[in-house]
């Protein structure tokens, strides 16, 4: 049942080449959103995968870990914190700048968002060099949360995401590559 919802979510990727940049290949996950049987789909994938473990909060990261992260969070029955690009948040935050596929960024999360009593997944749409998710995951260790596993719906392999991810015990999950 399970790869019949995949085959479902994967149709509706489309990939563009050269955008952003010239060489890379631009995975446009926005038309699941426009479909509600493949939204249920990979929120159903999520749950199920997940469904065991006791989190308390989910960390997604803007902004496409926000369209997953909040409904997913929502099915989960726990509350969801935003990890969001610099100047965005009020203050106090804490911060982390790292590289992309396709240049640098800075993420901050609020300072009071998590404390020593949060367990939490980490949801984003697609890992390429783990970057994003890495800087998330420090920043989330520095407020003293635990966090283990981070979900995504996409994995690139070959750009070492995943390598990085596991290196730092951070299991990784994602319905296709
Ligand atoms: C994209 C994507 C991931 C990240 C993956 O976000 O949504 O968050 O890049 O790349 P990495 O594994 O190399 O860090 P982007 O920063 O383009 O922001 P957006 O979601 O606001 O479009
Ligand atoms: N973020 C980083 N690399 C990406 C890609 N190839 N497609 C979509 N989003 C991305």
């Amino acid at each position: 049942m399970s790869e019949k919802k995949i085959e479902v979510i994967r149709n509706k990727i489309i990939s563009i080449e050269n955008y952003p940049k010239d060489g890379i290949v631009f995975r446009d996950i926005l038309p699941i959103l426009n479909d509600y049987t493949a939204m249920s789909y990979v929120l159903d994938v999520f749950e199920e995968h997940y469904k065991q473990i006791t989190f308390t909060k989910i960390v997604g990261t803007e902004a496409r870990g926000f369209l997953f992260g909040v409904p997913l969070a929502q099915r989960l029955n726990i509350g969801f914190v935003p990890a969001r690009k610099k100047g965005k948040l009020p203050p106090p935050v804490i911060s982390e700048t790292y590289n992309l596929e396709y240049g640098t960024d800075t993420i901050e999360i609020q300072a009071d968002a998590l404390n020593s009593n949060d367990n939490v997944l980490i949801i984003d749409d697609l890992l390429a060099t783990g970057g994003t998710v890495n800087a998330t995951y420090n920043l989330i260790k520095a407020l003293g949360a635990n966090v283990e596993h981070a979900g995504f719906l996409i994995n690139l392999p070959a750009l070492g995401g995943e390598f990085l991810l596991n290196k730092n015990n951070l299991q990784t999950f994602n319905i296709f590559n």
